[in-house]
């Protein structure tokens, strides 16, 4: 099962960009792309780095820390989509002017 939680509200993430907030005792990296939120796990499957402070290009971002390329809808490894590394993606919707994402809960 899944909940929502308000992550913050519409404008406070720029266009092309992403934010990290924690929920639940996890650390969510919310991008908008194209006017599309979208959420996966903010800590790399690499070494940890914050995936949500990385530069967004055609749907990826690339990892700060060593550039590693993670698709910011569906958290997919770009560089070996093969593999069965990725990042968790989330559900995110927009009620109002709260952005709000969908974690499992427990
Ligand atoms: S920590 Fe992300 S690619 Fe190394």
């Amino acid at each position: 099962m899944a909940e929502f939680y308000t992550v913050a509200r519409v404008g406070e993430i720029p266009e092309g960009e992403g934010r990290s907030f924690p929920i639940e005792g996890r650390m969510v990296a919310v991008f908008l792309l194209d006017g599309e939120y979208s959420a996966i796990d903010d800590i790399c499957s690499h070494m940890g780095a914050s995936l949500a402070s990385g530069n967004v290009e055609n749907g990826a971002v690339y990892c700060p820390w060593h550039a590693w390329r993670f698709c910011v809808k569906e958290g997919t490894w770009l560089d070996n989509p093969k593999s069965a590394i990725g990042q968790k993606c989330f559900e995110v919707r927009v009620v109002g002017e709260e952005i709000q994402v969908a974690v499992p809960v427990e």
